[in-house]
């Protein structure tokens, strides 16, 4: 059962919309053959079981609306534990992390094949990242650190890949795009794969490259 955890102990990194993302672009590949499922790691906030729900009463309001062919796993975090061990062992499984709550982080980190890291990439969250990395790397738990709302603004770090590189830190580029379209995504999912993807399906891409690995 590969479990892909999207974890940051940062808030408003893009956890939430990646682990959507990410699942609707795993239903729309050719690669993916099994059942996908969502987990709602983020237990206080409940943002991907409330948005599964919003998405899914948009299409049964509007039929040309997406609809999410995935499952969503949630509820209290012994449920959701549970809930993820029980998935059968060739299913994706994508888990939307919570921020600020470092023993979850570390929970789910241990039933994960490959955890994400995503990050706006400035300073302040870059010395998060590599303390959430760290510990990734004691335990042995394969990671990827990717981008998401890439401005090219003085508040990114512009040799941030230089430093990356220097500390032998594993990231996917190209980063996911600061859009309009993404800041307003909440409570949708793309409409399928050759349309409002974003980068999610090159990112997919990559993400099953480094499951395969
Ligand atoms: N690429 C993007 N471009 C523009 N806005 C984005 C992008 N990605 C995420 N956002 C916006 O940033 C906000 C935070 O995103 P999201 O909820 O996915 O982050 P999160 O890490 O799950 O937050 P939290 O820590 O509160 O759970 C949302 O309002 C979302 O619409
Ligand atoms: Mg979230």
């Amino acid at each position: 059962m590969p479990v892909i955890s999207i974890l940051n102990i940062k808030g408003g990194t893009g956890k939430s919309i990646s682990t959507m993302w990410l699942a609707t672009a795993a239903t729309y590949s050719d690669q993916v053959t099994v059942p996908v499922h969502v987990a709602d790691g983020d237990v206080a906030q409940g943002t991907l079981s409330a948005w599964y729900e919003d998405a899914q009463a948009a299409h049964a309001e509007n039929p040309e609306l997406p609809s999410a062919n995935f499952e969503l796993i949630s509820g209290n975090y012994a449920q959701l534990l549970r809930g993820i061990k029980k998935v059968p062992k060739k299913d994706l499984v994508f888990v939307d992390g919570s921020p600020g709550d470092h023993s979850m982080v570390r929970e789910l980190s241990a039933l994960s094949d490959l955890v994400i890291i995503p990050t706006k990439g400035t300073p302040g969250e870059l010395e998060q990242v590599l303390t959430i990395a760290e510990r990734l790397r004691a335990d042995n738990i394969p990671y990827r650190i990717i981008f998401t709302m890439w401005k090219k603004s003085a508040n990114v770090i512009q040799e941030l890949r230089d430093v990356l590189d220097s500390l032998d830190e594993p990231y996917i580029w190209p980063p996911i795009a600061d859009t309009a379209f993404l800041s307003r995504a909440y409570g949708t999912l793309p409409r399928n794969h050759f349309k409002d993807m974003e980068g999610y399906d090159s990112l997919l891409e990559k993400v099953l490259e480094q499951l395969n690995d």
